[in-house]
C-alpha cells in the first residue's frame, strides 16, 4: 500500500487487462496496479517491459519514477479507470500510477528472452518527423502534450484535405475566370468579404479628414451588409459616402452616378444583381466609367454569380464577393475576388488572409457546387430565369398587381 498525492495505491500480480493493448500484446505486460484516490476513484495502471536488459534487481526499484538509478529506454504507463472516471488522468495519477506499478510484482521476463520492442519503438516509424536527424541527432520530439506529431496515416488524409481545399479554389477562379487562383480568398461569406475589403484596403487607402480621397460612391439599392462596412470605415477615416438614388422606374439611376463620379471619388461599390430590385447593373460600363476618375470598384455578386456568367477579367472589376450558400453550396463559406496587385497591397486584418482553421469540409461543397452549376451550363440557368422573370412579370400585369 503507497500514499502519494492523496492517492492510496495497492499492487497486484501481472493480469492482462482486456483493452486492446493488452490483449494485442500480452506479452508485453509487466505489472498492474490500482491507485485510487481520496475522492474514491479508482485507476488501474498497467506498465509494460520496456527495459534495456532483462531486469534482475527489484522492479520496484526500476519501475519507479523516483529512480534515478536505472534508466528505462522508455515506460510506458496505461491508466485504465475502474470506478466512475470523470476528471482525467493528470500527472498526479500518472505518477501514482507508476508509484503504485514500481511496487508491483516482479517483471516475468526471462533473462535470456529478446526484449519486445516499446511502443515508441514500434510507433516511431509512424512519424515522419522524427526521421529527420537535427545537428547530427535523431530529432526527438518532448512537447506532445501541447501539440502532436501526425503520424503518416494522418499526414495523407492532411495532404488530401489541403488538396481538396486548394481544388476548390481552383474551381471558383476558374468559374468567375480569375486570372491566377491567389486571386480567390476564402472566407465565411460575402459579409466577411467586404468588411475584408473595407478594413483592410478601406483604412489603409481612405484618409482621415481627406476628402480627396474619401469619396465613396454606393447605390442606396445597397444591401445592408455592403453599406455598414463603409459607413464604419468612412467615419474612421473620414471619408465621405456618396449615394445613388433611384430612377422612377425604381432602378438606379446612372445617369446621377455618372454626375457624382470625379476625381476624388476613390471606390465605387456597386451590386452586380440587386436583392432590392432585380436589376442587373451594368458593371462594365459602371468600370469603363470609375476607372476614368481612377477609383477602384467592387461588386457584390452574391446575386449573379449563381444565375449568370459572371467574368472578373471581361469586366475588369477589383473586387468581387460571393457567398456559396446562393450558389446551392454549403453556408459558412465564400469568397473575395481581388486583383493581385491589389490583394498582395493590402494588409491582412488577423496577420494573414484566411487565419486560422480553414474551412475545408465547405469550401469542398462549394467547389462541388460550381461543378453542379457548371453541369447545368450558366448560360442556360440565366436564360431560364431571364424567362422565369418575364412571366412573373406579365402574370403581374395581368393581374394588375404592382
Ligand atoms: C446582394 C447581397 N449581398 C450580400 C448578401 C450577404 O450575404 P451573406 O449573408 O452570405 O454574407 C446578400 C444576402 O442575401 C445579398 O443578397
Amino acid at each position: 500500500m503507497v500514499q502519494h498525492d492523496g492517492y492510496t495505491c495497492s499492487t497486484s500480480t501481472p493480469k492482462p487487462l482486456p483493452t486492446a493493448s493488452t490483449t494485442e500484446q500480452p506479452n508485453k505486460l509487466c505489472s498492474q496496479a490500482t491507485s485510487q484516490r481520496k475522492d474514491g476513484q479508482c485507476f488501474v495502471a498497467t506498465s509494460f517491459s520496456c527495459f534495456p536488459s532483462a531486469p534482475s534487481t527489484s522492479s520496484s526499484r526500476l519501475l519507479s519514477p523516483l529512480s534515478r538509478t536505472s534508466k528505462p529506454r522508455s515506460l510506458l504507463l496505461a491508466v485504465s479507470p475502474i470506478k466512475d472516471y470523470t476528471l482525467g488522468p493528470n500527472y498526479s495519477s500518472y505518477s501514482v500510477a507508476a508509484a503504485a506499478a514500481a511496487a508491483a510484482a516482479p517483471i516475468a521476463l526471462p533473462s535470456d528472452a529478446r526484449e519486445p520492442p516499446s511502443l515508441g519503438e514500434i510507433t516511431r516509424p509512424d512519424f515522419p518527423i522524427l526521421h529527420q536527424v537535427v545537428n547530427g541527432f535523431n530529432l526527438v520530439y518532448l512537447d506532445n502534450a501541447v501539440t502532436s506529431q501526425k503520424p503518416s496515416a494522418v499526414l495523407k488524409i492532411s495532404a488530401k484535405a489541403t488538396d481538396a481545399y486548394e481544388e476548390a479554389r481552383t474551381k471558383v477562379a476558374n468559374f468567375v475566370n480569375a486570372m491566377d487562383c491567389k486571386e480567390i480568398v476564402f472566407t465565411h461569406n460575402a459579409t466577411e468579404a467586404i468588411n475584408l475589403v473595407a478594413y483592410s484596403w478601406g483604412l489603409s487607402n481612405l484618409r482621415p479628414g481627406d476628402e480627396v480621397h474619401g469619396l465613396i460612391v454606393l447605390t442606396v439599392a445597397e444591401r445592408h451588409s455592403a453599406i455598414v462596412p463603409w459607413q464604419i470605415v468612412a467615419k474612421k477615416t473620414g471619408a465621405v459616402l456618396k449615394y445613388v438614388g433611384l430612377t422612377k422606374e425604381e432602378v438606379p439611376d446612372l445617369d446621377q452616378f455618372k454626375r457624382l463620379l470625379s476625381k476624388h471619388t476613390k471606390l465605387v461599390v456597386a451590386h452586380h444583381i440587386s436583392n432590392v430590385l432585380g436589376s442587373v447593373l451594368l458593371i462594365d460600363e459602371i468600370v469603363v466609367w470609375s476607372r476614368n476618375v481612377g477609383a477602384t470598384v467592387l461588386v457584390d455578386a452574391c446575386r449573379s454569380v449563381p444565375r449568370m456568367v459572371v467574368n472578373v477579367q471581361k469586366l475588369d472589376v477589383d473586387f468581387l464577393v460571393a457567398s456559396s450558400h446562393k450558389m446551392c453550396g454549403p453556408t459558412g463559406i465564400g469568397f473575395l475576388y481581388g486583383k493581385i496587385k491589389l490583394l498582395s497591397s493590402m494588409p491582412p486584418c488577423l496577420g494573414k488572409f484566411e487565419a486560422g482553421t480553414p474551412a475545408i469540409g465547405e469550401a469542398v461543397g462549394l467547389g462541388a457546387a460550381i461543378d453542379y452549376l457548371s453541369s447545368i451550363i450558366m448560360q442556360r440557368i440565366h436564360k431560364y430565369e431571364n424567362n422565369t422573370a418575364l412571366s412573373a412579370s406579365s402574370f403581374a400585369e395581368e393581374i394588375n398587381w404592382h
